[in-house]
């Protein structure tokens, strides 16, 4: 018999892939059922995100989280034993109460997300059913089409290029199987280039190549040979997606490019990226401009949304309120939903849903800090996305996501849907086509 009342939770300190602490959550049922879970970590993060709670001072960089974990041991466990957990918003709710600020900032937004995520687990367990399908519940889902960074940037590279992700997507594959192999080969094919320019020199936070370029155009440059001595058609096969991440080098409408050594008003940077799109084939661009710059936004979104994905990370940090202003106003079109941006599932999940009722793409995104945790995986099919990013295509916190939706995909056989090009918020026809 099934009896999804919370018998005990408990928090327990793990470890990151940029070797920080961070918190995991286990969730055990009165039903014997469990869920765990754990909080990811961002670098470059957006100013209206859930706050974690670090414990500061000098040990491990001030990254420790001893403060969290006891958030979950004193305060959460006391409060959610014995609460039915079937209805995830109930408990989402009283999470978000017991913590009492806006920025979650006294329980920590890093107690708070695992603690959600892993109660949804413990739900999915108890009703003996795999974590896509408890949130599908029975709607039709398509399986993501996955982002995969290939040259990382900006926070994650120590600042080595100005812009953050240079991705590849391919709306063109059948399947999230058949995209997954052929972004290897791109992938394999980029670091053949970078080995003859004499440019291989590891790898960036996501497990994209360490961008050793002397210019931000040049990763571009090299991203779109590498795509095409795969042997790809790029544009109508494979595409680029950018994420700029500009909050990151620029803020009140004032652009300092370091690697190019220049620096761009909004409309400079919107020209700029603008020509980027001319040349390159570009069909996705996250966080064009800075996470305040909302006139820039407007502008980007004017000139290139009819052809284009622009995604609002930083710029709708995960926030259902904003994701309806945005589409009211015509800034973004699609919108990146992080679960520890918004602070727990529910609020994720409201995001995703504004996103949807306005049109827009909506793509689940992993953090720059990761883990084996695979929750994102699920949630990308279950609430049927459309697309999933996760940083690179290697490193085993990366791949654990990739190789669950491959798991999921296979046991979907025939009835499997990839989104492929539904994904994005424009049509086919409409992609931005580079100049030969
Ligand atoms: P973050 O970066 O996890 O470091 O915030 C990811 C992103 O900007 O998409
Ligand atoms: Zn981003």
């Amino acid at each position: 018999m099934t009896d999804a009342r919370i018998a005990r939770l408990h928090g327990r300190r793990v470890w990151d892939s940029r070797g920080r602490p961070t918190v995991e959550v286990e969730v055990h049922l009165v039903d014997g059922a469990v869920g765990r879970a754990i909080a990811p970590a961002g670098a470059s993060t957006g100013l209206g995100e859930a706050l974690d709670l670090r414990d500061g001072g000098t040990r491990f960089g001030g990254f420790d989280v001893h403060r969290a974990v006891g958030s979950v041991n004193a305060e959460i466990a006391p409060a959610l034993v014995d609460l039915d957990t079937t209805d995830q918003e109930t408990v989402d709710r009283l999470l978000v109460d017991l913590d009492g600020t806006p920025d979650r900032s006294r329980l920590g937004g890093n107690a708070i997300v695992a603690t959600s995520m892993a109660v949804l687990h413990a739900t999915a367990a108890s009703a003996g059913v795999p974590l896509w399908q408890h949130l599908a519940g029975g709607r039709p889902v398509r399986i993501p089409l996955p982002e995969i960074q290939i040259f990382g940037g900006g926070a994650h590279a120590d600042r080595r290029v100005d812009v953050q992700d240079f991705m590849v997507v391919c709306p063109a594959a059948r399947s999230f199987s058949e995209a997954l192999d052929w972004t290897a080969e791109i992938y394999r094919a980029a670091g053949a280039l970078m080995r003859k320019a004499g440019k291989a020199q590891g790898v960036a936070d996501e497990g994209g190549f360490w961008p050793a370029f002397g210019a931000n155009e040049e990763a571009l440059e090299t991203l779109a040979l590498a795509i095409e001595s795969a042997g790809f058609a790029p544009a109508t096969q494979v595409g680029i997606s950018l994420d700029v991440a500009a909050s990151q080098f620029g803020n009140g409408g004032r652009y300092a490019l370091a690697l190019d050594h220049r620096i761009l008003d909004t409309t400079a940077l919107v020209d700029m990226l603008g020509g980027w799109m001319e040349d390159y084939p570009i069909l996705s661009v996250e966080d064009p401009v800075g996470e305040d710059d909302h006139e820039g936004m407007l502008e980007f979104t004017r000139r290139y949304g009819h052809r284009c994905q622009v995604v609002g990370d930083d710029y709708l940090v995960t926030n259902a309120k904003r994701v309806e202003a945005a589409a009211a106003g015509g800034a973004a079109n699609a919108v990146l939903v992080k679960p520890n941006q918004a602070g727990t599932v529910t609020e994720a999940f409201q995001a995703l849903r504004a996103g949807k009722d306005a049109g827009f793409g909506t793509i689940v995104s992993a953090r720059s800090g990761e883990t084996e945790d695979v929750t994102i995986a699920h949630l990308s099919v279950g609430w049927d996305a459309g697309q999933l990013k996760v940083g690179s295509f290697t490193r085993s916190e990366r791949m654990a996501k990739w190789n669950e939706v491959l798991r999921i995909e296979e046991s979907l056989g025939e009835s499997a849907e990839f989104s492929g090009w539904s994904a994005f918020p424009f049509t086919a026809t409409q992609a931005s086509t580079p100049k030969p």
